[in-house]
């Protein structure tokens, strides 16, 4: 698959690692940054960026990290077709993506431990959307506000 990953300062150790990680499962990865610690840094200006190349299909997941992920989810949904949650746990990291087609992972770097945060890398990119009519029509609801 071809993932895309970003994170500002809270989350740039943990963005190497999951960068890492992802190319030893032999997926692309895309990085948006930061390249560079830089504890002024915000993290829009990564995670927009990764957001719109996923709603735009140009990649097939994202992953953002920031401090808590609660920005990095924040922003992402703010781009029409980008479904972003901050996930913490394995269930909701498989369950996001097989009933809400969740698209956009969101971790935070100064709470999630880096064993963890791979586990639920691991859970979110091998879970497909089960692309049932009730989903479907649940999604279609939330679509219906980005018109
Ligand atoms: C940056 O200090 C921090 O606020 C940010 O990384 C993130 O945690 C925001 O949700």
């Amino acid at each position: 698959m071809k993932i895309g990953i970003a994170a500002d300062h809270g989350g740039f150790a943990l963005k190497g690692i999951i960068r890492d990680y992802i190319v030893s499962l032999g997926h692309h990865v895309t990085d948006f940054g930061a390249y560079q610690l830089d504890n002024k840094d915000d993290y829009p200006d990564f995670v927009i960026p990764l957001a719109e190349a996923v709603a735009a299909g140009a990649l097939d997941r994202g992953i953002a990290v920031c401090g808590s992920g609660v920005g990095a989810s924040v922003a992402a949904n703010k781009v029409a077709g980008a479904r972003a949650a901050l996930i913490n746990d394995h269930f909701s990291a498989h369950q996001g993506v097989e009933d809400d087609d969740l698209n956009i992972l969101c971790l935070g770097g100064r709470v999630t431990g880096n064993s963890a945060a791979l586990e639920l890398i691991g859970a979110f990119l091998n879970a497909e959307f089960t692309g049932l009519e009730r989903h479907l029509r649940r999604l279609g609801k939330v679509k219906a506000l980005e018109k």
